[in-house]
């Protein structure tokens, strides 16, 4: 093996699937990419990795709540469209063709046109680290869906897309939580 610039070393780990974190900040909504995502156990909680220098801080500080948006291959430009601009001066649901749909436990909307959403609670922010953490509280999942192929930001501008399935779940039943 060669050394590689540490500086790349997180483009080997990055590649969870890509997600919009969709907002609403005083009756308006927003949406923003992001790939740093970590699941932190199984009740459910998560973390996302975000602070002040974007728009949709702000309102997930303040009314703590989001919802996770999971878009699959055929958004591609709407999931990077979203991430390089910023809804201070953008209504991104508009511009990239998206529908916003009501939830029903928190403010911030569902994203129609994605595979999954995560209607979610934001229970704590780690500011040292810009960690967001996040407890889901409705899931929904759209089995109508051809399209299932998630994307996963390599970090660089490049992203992989899922391939086939491994199913190893029974030699990993005595760590799967009941039910799968
Ligand atoms: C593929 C991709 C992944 C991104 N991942 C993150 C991320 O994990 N954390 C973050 O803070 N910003 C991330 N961004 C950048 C934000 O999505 C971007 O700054 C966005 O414009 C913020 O929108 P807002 O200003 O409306 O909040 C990502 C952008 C792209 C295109």
């Amino acid at each position: 093996m060669k050394t590689m610039p540490i500086n790349k070393a997180f483009t080997l780990l990055e590649p969870g699937p890509v997600v919009f974190i969709t907002t609403q900040d005083g009756g308006k909504h927003n949406l923003m990419t992001i790939s740093w995502t970590m699941v932190m156990d199984f009740t459910p909680k998560f973390a996302i990795t975000t602070g002040s220098w974007n728009y949709s801080y702000r309102a997930l500080r303040d009314s703590k709540e989001c919802v996770v948006a999971i878009p699959t291959l055929d958004l591609i430009d709407q999931v990077v469209g979203v991430g390089t601009c910023s809804g201070a001066d953008t209504d991104k649901f508009e511009k990239f063709g998206l529908t916003p749909l009501r939830g029903k436990y928190v403010g911030a909307p569902l994203v129609k046109e994605c595979l999954a959403n995560i209607e979610c609670k934001v229970i704590d922010i780690v500011e040292r680290h810009h960690i967001v953490v996040l407890e889901g509280v409705a899931a929904y999942f759209d089995r109508s869906r051809e399209e299932k192929r998630t994307l996963h930001a390599v970090g660089d501008g490049t992203f992989v897309v899922d391939g086939y399935k491994l199913d190893r779940r029974e030699m990993m039943r005595s760590k799967l939580p009941a039910g799968f």
